[in-house]
């Protein structure tokens, strides 16, 4: 079989994987050009990382989980400890017929009518932001976003609405967060190190989700996530244990709401620096809801609002790339790989593809009136079986927020503020804006940073200009 294409280094694989994880989009967009659609990095005989580029290779990927797995290789926290019960009941670190029969007991969590029902939760806790907000003329958009998915995950998720309740929590959780990174770089049982201090946390937020598991259990009428899949249970009647629960509770809960900000945060710079899509979205805006209560029946009315998340989650994917492992010698793209070769495949390069999205580079939501992109084709949340079993609920939280702070609130970016996306898109020195109750004022900014190699800019009407 012939080699793979690649760019090669004296200093082996890893040097090339430095550079991809300094300039992600860069250097993907240059494997791309320079060595086609599948490119190895170190050695062409036995790749130990191979990027591969476009739908045909993202479904020959992610249709075959038999060979090509998730990667467990980083996490080097043992299985057996209260940081491993966290950690390791996690869809995403499942597979075959154990993933299977998780995912078939947390699915009835994340039905369509049940996300209806979180639907009302979403708009009021973004309502009472936006009542924090009175007064104020300056923000971070991102911080602001974080703030609020971890809020409405809280409430949705846990059914927690006391803000001191939130609070708890939320500090337990970013506590926990924070730690267990550095734990994972030197897993170190002694005292005074980030592994102990994880191991702390980990105890506390154990105990914490625990104990409203409990709660919980004595409530019938609770609605939210964990209150689902402490009811849920297949045809054999089997049912997800305590521990379960609170791996799944806690690995939901990470999962969806740092992506669902970062995602937030783009459709906002998207709209204020396109000011025609931002006026014509508010002209939509104005018709259906005129000021008053968002129901799913006006969501439902709101296309513009539906191709602008497309459009952003298109551009700017929160998930810009994935990563699988092969578990046994296999093939891609007619080529041989051997097990032990990390796979990464690209939402961030599929998502440009000119012969998929005419213009790739540009923000144009109205291409979703007629383009209908295969599930390979347009994979914000992935594709295949661990795809986000969370999508569902994430577009709607996405357009709830949309809807109720741009009703409430005029946004511009801050001229010559500095916005660069990272590989997870969070933008890393911030998204600053200014927020007004002067509504109709809609205008480009000037900004710097690395966002201006990902994006390109049409002409702004004139008369939007101000
Ligand atoms: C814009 C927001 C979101 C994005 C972009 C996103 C993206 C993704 C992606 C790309 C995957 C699959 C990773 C892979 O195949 O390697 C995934 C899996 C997952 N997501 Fe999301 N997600 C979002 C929001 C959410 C929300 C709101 C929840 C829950 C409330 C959630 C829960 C999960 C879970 C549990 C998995 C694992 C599924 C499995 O392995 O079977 N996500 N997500």
């Amino acid at each position: 079989m012939n080699r793979i294409p690649g760019p090669h280094s004296a200093f082996g694989w890893r040097i090339n994987m430095f550079h991809f994880f300094r300039s992600p989009f860069a250097f993907q967009q240059k494997l791309l050009e320079g060595y086609g659609k599948l490119s190895a990095l170190g050695q062409s005989v036995k790749p130990s990382a191979v990027f591969a580029f476009g739908p045909e290779l993202n479904r020959q990927i992610l249709s075959n989980p038999n060979f090509f797995e998730m990667s467990t290789a980083l996490v080097k926290i043992p299985k057996d400890t209260v940081m491993g019960d966290l950690f390791y009941h996690n869809l995403l670190l499942m597979s075959g017929e154990k993933h299977k029969e998780h995912r078939r007991l947390i699915q009835p969590a994340f039905l369509h009518s049940q996300i209806e029902r979180y639907g009302q939760d979403m708009t009021l806790i973004t309502e009472q932001l936006a009542d924090e907000w009175r007064g104020r003329t300056l923000i971070d958009v991102n911080t602001e976003m974080k703030k609020l998915t971890q809020r409405i995950a809280l409430k949705t998720l846990f059914g927690v609405q006391n803000s001191e309740m939130m609070d708890t929590m939320g500090m337990l959780i970013n506590r926990f967060t924070k730690s267990f990174l550095l734990a994972t770089l030197a897993p170190l049982n002694i005292p005074f190190t980030p592994y102990r201090r994880s191991l702390r946390n980990a105890q506390q937020l154990n105990t914490q989700i625990r104990s409203m598991i409990h709660e919980k259990r004595q409530e019938s009428d609770a609605t939210d996530v964990l209150a689902a899949l402490i009811r849920g249970h297949d045809e054999e009647g089997s049912a997800l244990s305590d521990e379960e629960l609170v791996g799944h509770a806690f690995s939901i809960y990470t999962a969806g709401h740092e992506t669902t900000a970062n995602a937030l945060t783009w459709a906002f710079f998207l709209l204020v620096q396109h000011p025609n899509i931002y006026a014509n979205l508010m002209e939509e805006l104005n018709a259906v809801m005129g000021g008053s209560h968002l129901t799913q029946e006006k969501l439902s009315r709101l296309s513009l609002l539906d191709y602008v998340v497309k459009e952003s989650l298109r551009l700017l994917p929160p998930a810009s790339i994935g990563t699988r492992i092969t578990n046994a010698p296999c093939e891609l793209d007619g080529y041989a790989l051997p097990e032990g070769t990390n796979v990464f495949f690209s939402q961030f390069i599929t998502h440009r593809l000119p012969e998929l999205y005419e213009d790739p580079n540009y923000f144009k939501p109205h291409r979703w009136q007629t383009i209908k992109p295969s599930a390979f084709e347009f994979l914000p949340f992935s594709a295949g079986p661990h795809m986000c079993i969370g999508w569902h609920f994430a577009m709607q939280e996405l357009k709830i927020v949309l809807a109720v702070l741009l009703q409430r609130f005029n946004f511009s970016l801050v001229r010559n503020a500095k916005i660069t996306p990272n590989l997870m898109m969070r933008p890393v020195h911030g998204m600053p804006m200014h927020i007004s109750l002067d509504h109709g004022t809609f205008e480009r900014v000037d900004v710097r940073g690395t966002i201006h190699r990902v994006i390109e800019y049409g002409v702004v009407p004139a008369c939007l200009k101000k």
